[in-house]
C-alpha cells in the first residue's frame, strides 16, 4: 500500500495563529518561570521551534526519542525509548511537547518515565489531538487542534519518514 499527500487540513496561517495563542497561555499558567521543553522526536521538531520562539522568559529544551510506529500508519503499541533525555529534570518544570496524541501509549510510557527523575511538574502539550482514538486516560494540558481520526502528515510530522518539510498539515490517501 502506497500514501500520497490529498488535501491540507491546517494551514500553515493557522497553525501559526494557534501556536502563538499556546505560548500565551503557557506563559500565563507558568508564572514566567523557567520551563525545560521535550522535545518528542523526530515529529515534534519544527512545531516546538516555532513555540519556543513565542515563549519569553527561561525556556531550555532538550530532545527524548521513542518508536512504536515503524513504517504503518497504526501504532504497534509498544512504546521502546530510543534516546534518553541529557539534561537534569529534577525539580525542573516540564513541557512535554509532542506532535500527535493518538492512542496515548507514547506519552503515557513517557510521562512514566519522565516522572521518576522528579520534576517539579510535567504538563503535555500537543500541536494535534485524535481523542477518538485514545486508549489509555491521559491528561493533556495544552492541545493546538483536536482533528478526527484521520492519518495526516506535514509540519514536521511524517509518513515512513516523508512529508515533514510540508508547511502545513495535510491528509493522505492510499493510492
Ligand atoms: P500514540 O502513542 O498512539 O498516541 O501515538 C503518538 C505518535 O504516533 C505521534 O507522536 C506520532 O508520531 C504518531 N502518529 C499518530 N497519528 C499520526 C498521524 O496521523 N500521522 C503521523 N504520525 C502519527
Ligand atoms: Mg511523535
Amino acid at each position: 500500500m502506497a500514501y500520497r499527500i490529498k488535501d491540507v487540513m491546517i494551514s500553515d496561517s493557522d497553525i501559526k495563529d494557534r501556536v502563538k495563542k499556546l505560548a500565551e497561555q503557557i506563559e500565563n499558567d507558568f508564572n514566567n518561570e523557567a520551563i525545560v521543553l521535550i522535545v518528542v522526536l523526530k515529529g515534534s521538531f519544527i512545531f516546538a521551534a516555532d513555540l519556543m520562539r513565542e515563549l519569553k522568559g527561561n525556556i531550555k529544551i532538550d530532545f527524548i526519542s521513542v518508536s512504536s510506529y515503524g513504517d504503518e500508519t497504526e501504532s504497534t503499541g509498544k512504546v521502546r525509548l530510543l534516546k534518553d533525555l541529557d539534561t537534569n529534570i529534577t525539580d525542573q518544570n516540564v513541557l512535554v511537547v509532542e506532535d500527535i496524541i493518538d492512542s496515548g501509549l507514547t506519552l503515557h510510557f513517557l510521562r512514566g518515565h519522565l516522572q521518576a527523575h522528579k520534576p517539579k511538574q510535567i504538563k503535555i502539550c500537543t500541536l494535534l489531538d485524535k481523542p477518538e482514538r485514545r486508549k489509555v486516560d491521559l491528561p493533556v494540558d495544552y492541545v493546538g487542534f483536536v482533528i478526527p481520526d484521520e492519518f495526516i502528515v506535514g509540519y514536521g510530522i511524517d509518513y515512513a519518514q516523508m512529508y515533514r518539510n510540508l508547511p502545513h498539515i495535510s491528509t493522505v490517501e492510499e493510492y
